[in-house]
C-alpha cells in the first residue's frame, strides 16, 4: 500500500500521510522515534500511544461515539492505518473561521456543535473512557451545514477509567485548551459543559466539583509561579 511521500500534517509526536486502503481513503498515523528519549522506552511508549488509541476508538464506536475505523496496525514501524474524512475540518478551524468571517454571530451559529461535543464527551465519560486530549483539533466536523456530525480523534493519551478526579481533569484540559485557543468562547463553553451535565447526570455533580478543584489548584499554582 503505496503512502503519499509528502505528510498531510505532521503532529507533536507523529506524522500522518494519505492513501487508500482496499479503495477506501486512508490515514496513515506513524508515531516516529524522539531522539532524547532512551530506545527502549521509546518504543515502550510508542506501543503503549497505539494500544491504548485502537483500544479507546473501539470503544468509543461501541457506544455510539464516532470515531476512525481501524483497517490496519503496524506495531513494527508505529503506525495505525484509519479511516479518512477528506471532507472534514477540525472543530478548531472551523471556530476561527466562523469568528473571522461571522464575528457578532459567531458563538450562536456555533452553538450547537458546542452542545453536540458536549453531550459526546458526557456520553464517553458515562463509558470510563478518558480522552487525555481534548482540544479542538481532536474534533472533525462533517456533514450537512443544518446537521454536522462530530467524529472524535487522537487517542493516544486515552484510559479507561471510573473515577471523577481523572474526569474532571480531562474537562480542565478541555477548558484550558478551549478557552486559550478560542478568546471571547466563554459562553460557548458553559454550552458544552451544560450539554455535558445533561448526557452524564448520574456522575455530574461529582465531576464538576472535581472540575472546580482542579480549576483551584491551577489558580494556585499560576499564583505561585
Ligand atoms: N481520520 C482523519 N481524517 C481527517 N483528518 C484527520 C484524521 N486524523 C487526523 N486528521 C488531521 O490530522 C491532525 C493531526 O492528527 P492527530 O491529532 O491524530 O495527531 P497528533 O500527532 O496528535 O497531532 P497534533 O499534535 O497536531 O494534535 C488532526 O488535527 C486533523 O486535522
Ligand atoms: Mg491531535
Amino acid at each position: 500500500m503505496a503512502t503519499d511521500s509528502k505528510p498531510f500534517k505532521q503532529g507533536a509526536e507523529a506524522k500522518l500521510y494519505t492513501c487508500t486502503f482496499y479503495e477506501r481513503p486512508c490515514i496513515v498515523k506513524e508515531r516516529f522515534s524522539k531522539s532524547y528519549r532512551h530506545p527502549v522506552l521509546d518504543r515502550s511508549l510508542t506501543s503503549q500511544r497505539i494500544k491504548s488509541e485502537i483500544r479507546a476508538m473501539l470503544r468509543c464506536r461501541m457506544v455510539g461515539i464516532a470515531t476512525p475505523t481501524v483497517f490496519f496496525v503496524d506495531m513494527e514501524k508505529g503506525s495505525i492505518y484509519m479511516e479518512y474524512f477528506p471532507d472534514s475540518v477540525t472543530f478548531r478551524d472551523l471556530i476561527i473561521q466562523q469568528q473571522r468571517e461571522n464575528p457578532s454571530k459567531a458563538n450562536q451559529v456555533l452553538e450547537p456543535l458546542a452542545r453536540k461535543y458536549g453531550k459526546i464527551v458526557g456520553k464517553m465519560h458515562s463509558a470510563n473512557i478518558i480522552h487525555g486530549d481534548l482540544t479542538t483539533s481532536n474534533v472533525l466536523i462533517r456533514g450537512d451545514p443544518s446537521d454536522l456530525d462530530l467524529i472524535l480523534i487522537d487517542f493516544g493519551l486515552s484510559s479507561f477509567d471510573s473515577l471523577s478526579e481523572d474526569k474532571g481533569v480531562d474537562l480542565y484540559v478541555l477548558e484550558r485548551a478551549f478557552l486559550s485557543s478560542h478568546p471571547n468562547t466563554e459562553e460557548l463553553f458553559e454550552k458544552i459543559l451544560t450539554a455535558y451535565k445533561d448526557e452524564n447526570k448520574k456522575g455530574a455533580t461529582d465531576i464538576m466539583n472535581k472540575l472546580e478543584e482542579v480549576r483551584m489548584r491551577g489558580r494556585k499554582r499560576t499564583m505561585v509561579g
